[in-house]
Order: C-alpha cells, then structure tokens, then sequence
C-alpha cells in the first residue's frame, strides 16, 4: 500500500468550510433525537418557489427541453432581463451583455476568472460572504478584507477604497444589500467608489442577489424593494445578480451577470469551459419570474419579511444584542454579542444546545471581531421566531 499523503493543490488549505455547517448537522442530530430546533442560521427562503415558476419547469421537461442552451443563456431569457432592468430601474441594458450563469455563484466565479490574476488584490468588505475571499484564492488571487463598522454602514466606501487601493488591486467586491448586515450602499458612494477604482484601471464589482429584498426608503429609494441598481451609474461595472433569494429559487442554481461589453467574450469563452451552459430547465422557467402573477407572490413574501424584521430588531435589542444599523434589506441581523460572550463560537454553539436556537457564528464572515459577533437570519416564520427569541430570553437571564 501506498502510504504517501494525497497529492491536494496547495490552494486547498486557504479554502475554508463554513462553520455554521458543524452547527447545522449538530442541530439535525438534535432534531434527530426528537428536540426542538428554532433555524435563525440558514441564508435561503423558507417559502417554496412560485407556482408558476414550477409549472413553467415541469412544461419545459415536458416539452423535451433538456439540451445545452448557448453557454451565456437561453436568448430569451437574456432579453427577460433586460425587459426587467428597463421595467423596474428604468436602465437600458443590452441583453448581449447579460450573462446566464449556475447561480450568482457562477457569476462570481466568471468574474473573478477574466478579472484576477495571480498575486492580483481584491478589496471586499469584512465581515462579508464567505465564498468572495475564496473566488480570489482560487484564481491564485489575495482577497483583502477591509474592516467595516456602524460607522460606514457595515460598507466600503470611497475613501477606504483609496486606502486600501494599491498596484496589485484589480477589483472590489461589493454587495448591496449585504450578507450578513443587511445594510445598503447610497448610490452616490457607489457612484464614487466605481470612479475610484476606473482611476485606478480595476473595476467595481457589485453584487445585487438581494435586491428586490429592501424594506424601506432610509432617504434613499423611491419605495420597498426598489433601489437602484449599480448600472444606472455606469456601463463599466460588473453586477451580479441572482434567481435565488427574491425569486425563491435557490435549488435551481440559477443567476447573471451583467458584463462592460469588452469582457462578454471573454467571459463567454470561460463560461463555455467551466460549465458549458447553466441549467436549462431552470432557464424556462425563470422566464416566468418577472411575470406580474409570480411578482405579486414574491412582494407579498417581502412584506412577510419586513415584518418578521421589525420583530426581531427590537426583540434582540431589548434582551442586550447590539445592533446599531437598522438593516434596510435582505433577511439578515447582524448581532454585537460581547455582552454575554467573547467567543460567539462557542456562544452559538451553548445556544444550540440549551436554548434549541441555531445561528451563525461571526467567524464564517471574515476576521473583523467574529467573536463579538453572530448573524440571526429570519428565514422563519414569524411564530418560530417568537419562540426563538423566548427560549434566548430564557437562556440569557439564567
Ligand atoms: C451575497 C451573496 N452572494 C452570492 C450568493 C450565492 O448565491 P447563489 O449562487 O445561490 O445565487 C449568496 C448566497 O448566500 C450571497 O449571500
């Protein structure tokens, strides 16, 4: 027998997994032995995919509609997208520069493929998604994360990109909403932060899955679920969009990009090598997403979660979790624990198992005070919330 170690790329010990997944499977186990579980920890819809979204997808299996499409999308759906950038934001965006990808995720990875390389910098704000800094280490690329507080609204901004700036950076990564925040982007930094980085010749690249997931004006949108997106300011960014988490369709692994004109090419190439096409069935069926019967479901989920967001705020507040920006969008609190912990791992993990509650841990979302911090997703019903928020009243006062 052999018994040298594998052979595993060197890249592999930066890629991290996400913590929460000890935690999750701990919580099943604990389900699995009959306890009650409240799930504040999952960062997906707990409603269904639309009916006709469904039908749509059974229709297109029953109509043999199992080939490849051409690997930056199904023309149709190309042109559905920009029809919605024109009908929601009021922004032309030619469907040439609309890119059908496996998820925001296959967005990301494009993106990252025709933009980084080795030794290149990537500027993303921490605490931020998990998976960026890993697009980067995969590309041979650094991601470096900027440390972002209250104070700017959990978000970079021109100044911090100017400083972080230097000639190994390429691109920032935004997102707007935030995961794990919440918070917002005002369009005029956005509008600053892409001069920045064109000064530079690198790009901005801004991450929009959570749009259509905002809950009120704050000053800045023209009303709930509205804000407008990046390409209202420029040609030259990168957005990234996704059918996952406004359209409910997160198993469906279906997202876009929309590309300056000069890499669609490029980007059409890496696409047709990485993954040929993203999954046909789920492109028929998002053909119906942006129809008025499947957008009044979806905007009626939004007022589900805005109002599942202004229990959880304040309950949280008021048993000692300090969350000092009101998270205008996407279904995440963002929770300073210090108060009863400096270690909000094992803190996750004490609530687990003697309050019946699963969170997140800070340490999945960069290396800014994770062990202050813990994300509370409300991708629960309202109910289960309640009782969430009773059983961690129980558990913090004894
Ligand atoms: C900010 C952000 N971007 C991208 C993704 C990836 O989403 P998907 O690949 O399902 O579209 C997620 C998923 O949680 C996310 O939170």
């Amino acid at each position: 027998m052999n018994d040298k170690p594998p052979h595993i790329a060197r890249r592999m010990a930066d890629i991290e997994p996400f913590h929460v997944m000890d935690l999750l499977a701990r919580a099943r186990a604990l389900e699995e032995q009959g306890k009650d579980i409240v799930h504040m920890e999952i960062g997906e819809p707990d409603f269904k995919t639309p009916d006709p979204v469904c039908e749509a997808g059974k229709r297109a299996i029953d109509a043999g509609l199992t080939q490849y499409t051409p690997a930056v999308g199904l023309p149709a759906l190309r042109e559905a997208i920009s029809a919605f950038y024109k009908s929601e934001y009021d922004v032309s965006v030619s469907p040439d520069r609309i890119v059908i990808t496996p998820g925001a995720s296959g967005a990301l990875l494009l993106t990252m493929g025709v933009l980084v390389n080795p030794d290149d910098e990537v500027l993303l704000a921490d605490p931020g998604y998990p998976c960026n800094r890993h697009f980067a280490r995969f590309m041979e690329g650094k991601a470096v994360g900027v440390p972002v507080c209250e104070e700017t609204d959990y978000q970079l901004n021109a100044t911090l990109l100017e400083k972080h700036w230097n000639e190994s950076t390429v691109a920032a990564l935004l997102a707007s909403p935030s995961n794990p925040t919440g918070t917002l982007i005002p369009n005029e930094n956005l509008q600053t932060m892409s001069r920045v980085a064109l000064s530079h010749g690198g790009r901005l690249v801004v991450d929009e899955i959570y749009h259509g997931l905002t809950y009120e004006d704050g000053g800045r949108e023209t009303e709930p679920g509205k804000i407008n997106t990046a390409l209202s300011l420029s040609d030259e960014l990168f957005v990234i969009n996704s059918f996952s988490k406004y359209f409910c369709m997160t198993g469906w692994r279906l997202g876009w990009l929309v590309a300056p004109e000069v890499y669609v090419r490029e980007i059409d190439k890496l696409a047709q090598n990485i993954f040929l096409a993203a999954p046909t069935i789920a492109q028929h069926a998002a053909l119906t997403a942006f129809e008025p019967e499947t957008r009044a479901i979806l905007d009626e989920r939004r007022e589900a979660y805005r109002e599942r967001r202004d229990f959880l705020l304040p309950a949280l507040r008021e048993l000692g979790f300090d969350i000092p920006v009101v998270p205008q969008g996407a279904f995440y609190l963002y929770a300073n624990c210090s108060r009863f912990t400096d270690d909000s791992y094992e803190f996750s993990k004490d609530v687990l198992e003697q309050a019946g509650v699963a969170i997140t841990p800070g340490r999945d979302f960069g290396t800014n005070e994770p062990d202050k911090h813990v994300r509370f997703a409300y991708t629960t019903s309202l109910e289960r919330l309640k009782e969430g928020v009773n059983r961690l009243g129980l558990f913090l006062n004894t």
